[in-house]
């Protein structure tokens, strides 16, 4: 991706941005990632019915999706809001009726496409797919390891597919070794309808993961779990996606009574995981109220009544609310206030990747984007009602400022970094200007929306704005 070879800038609260790129990909073989800044999957304008004549009923309306390389993405929503029927489409499980839905082909390098293609062209999307589905289709004649080792025949990806297939399932708890190690009888040769739900809906995780899908599309892949298997399966997903850390690593291996509801991952699962997996980048679509998956989630997704009502990039909501926070003018509202108007701005992009003209068309006025050179506020400049505040998302400002003489550059910012605020406060024309440096793209907040906040928060201000006066804030 282009953003890779760029530094990250180190933001204004110390920290790093949470990145969902692949930290590397060795291993990744033929496969190709799409274009830089495009997705790996592509959803517009999904429409469904159920029924026919008198009974037919639409359950999607106008759902417009973009998932990137490496994300995982958690869909919520109440049970009947149509996830499982999106997900469906997307897998080429089912015909889709209205709208378009594309599909990235990492070994072919361009996108297939779900609209109107016949059933030998299905066939070939929904093997670039793993599916962790309820009502996983296991073969009932066969045993765990021959679903396992049938799956492999489609597509062989590993040097040694046996002792591959055997992993994934000791991994998952299914082998030779319970959770502390010690030894248990393994389920490789049990069929289907020996197994538990729980040991059944494993074994189908394992068959979705063995070919190491680009996509993994799940429908509830833990609900039917106890804590520990969980667990295996949720650490499998993230690491599939992108590479942890030893200390993300150690704190999931914890004492029983530490791991209570959220399970654990046994001491010796550790190594096995890295071994299975090696190849990063895996992005996938997660239907789950689990918190623990929640909890890594690059993009949440909330369905209602079969519509997709948000998107939110959880990078991007963090960078928004940390941003506001900083600035005076926010720092006094209510958290909850500072989450509405964070929320109002973002665009569902991460920070690190720049925005696309169709991006800013469909959330106008969130986002600007200035060429280097040009000036976003000039000194002098009377503030009205179309003034805005700004929060840098990426590129670098200079600020200058004029005294009688030559303009004085007082100071660069980059990303995180915000301006704008002081002229708005004081109401009093801007004291500084502020120009582009590089390409830079500012998400804003309005003159209505920042006085509205600003007259809850006017006694806090008031102190804060003594210093302003003796400052050199802009
Ligand atoms: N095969 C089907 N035939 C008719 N209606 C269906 C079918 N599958 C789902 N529905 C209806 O479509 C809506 C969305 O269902 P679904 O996608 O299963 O929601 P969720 O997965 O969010 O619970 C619901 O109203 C459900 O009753
Ligand atoms: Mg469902």
């Amino acid at each position: 991706m282009s953003s890779k070879a760029e530094p990250q800038n180190p933001l204004p609260w110390g920290e790093e941005l949470p990145s969902f790129l692949p930290v590397e990909e060795a291993g990744v073989g033929s496969s190709r990632l799409p274009p830089p800044g495009q997705p790996v999957l592509r959803i517009r304008g999904v429409n469904h019915y159920f029924g026919t004549g008198d009974t037919r009923t639409q359950v999607l309306f106008d759902n417009t999706l973009e998932v990137m390389p490496g994300e995982m993405v958690i869909m919520s929503g109440p049970s009947g809001s149509g996830k499982t029927t999106l997900l469906t489409l997307i897998g080429g499980l089912r015909t889709l009726q209205e709208g378009q839905i594309e599909v990235w082909d990492a070994d072919r390098g361009n996108y297939r496409t779900l609209r109107g293609v016949d059933e030998a062209e299905l066939v070939q999307i929904r093997r670039l797919i793993g599916f962790i589905f309820q009502r996983h289709n296991l073969f009932d004649s066969l045993t765990a390891l021959q679903n396992i080792r049938m799956a492999q025949q489609l597509k062989n990806s590993r040097p040694d597919p046996d002792s591959d297939a055997r992993e994934l399932l000791t991994y998952l708890l299914l082998g030779e070794k319970d959770i502390q190690g010690k030894p248990q009888k393994n389920r490789f040769h049990y069929k289907p309808a020996q197994l538990s739900g729980g040991q059944r809906q494993r074994v189908a995780v394992a068959r979705a993961l063995v070919n190491r899908p680009k996509l993994v599309l799940a429908d509830e892949p833990t609900a039917a779990l106890d804590a520990n298997s969980g667990m295996a399966v949720v650490a499998l997903l993230q690491s599939l996606a992108r590479q942890r850390s030893e200390a993300e690593m150690r704190r999931l291996v914890r004492s029983p009574e530490e791991a209570g509801e959220s399970g654990r991952l046994g001491e010796w699962q550790v190594p096995l995981l890295k071994r299975i997996a090696t190849e990063r980048g895996t992005t996938s679509l997660i239907v789950t109220h689990d918190a623990r998956i929640m909890n890594l989630a690059d993009r949440i997704v909330h369905m209602e009544r079969g519509r997709i009502e948000s998107n939110v990039v959880v990078a991007e909501r963090l960078f928004v609310r940390e941003g506001l926070r900083q600035c005076p003018a926010f720092a006094a509202i209510l958290p909850e206030e500072q989450e509405k108007i964070a929320d109002h701005i973002l665009i569902g992009v991460h920070p690190n990747e720049p925005v696309r003209p169709d991006h800013l068309a469909a959330k106008p006025g969130c986002v600007e984007v200035y060429q280097p050179g040009e000036v976003i506020v000039r000194q002098g400049e009377p503030v009205n009602e179309h003034s805005k505040f700004y929060l840098i998302r990426r590129g670098t400002v200079e600020v200058l400022r004029e005294t009688g003489g030559l303009p004085e550059k007082l100071t660069e910012m980059g990303p995180g970094r915000y301006f704008g605020e002081v002229a708005l406060l004081m109401d009093q024309p801007r004291n500084a200007t502020v120009r582009a440096l590089t390409r830079v793209e500012v998400y804003t907040v309005n003159r209505v929306t920042f006085d509205r906040y600003r007259s809850v928060s006017l006694p806090f201000i008031e102190r804060i704005l003594a210093n302003f006066r003796a400052g050199s804030r802009v």
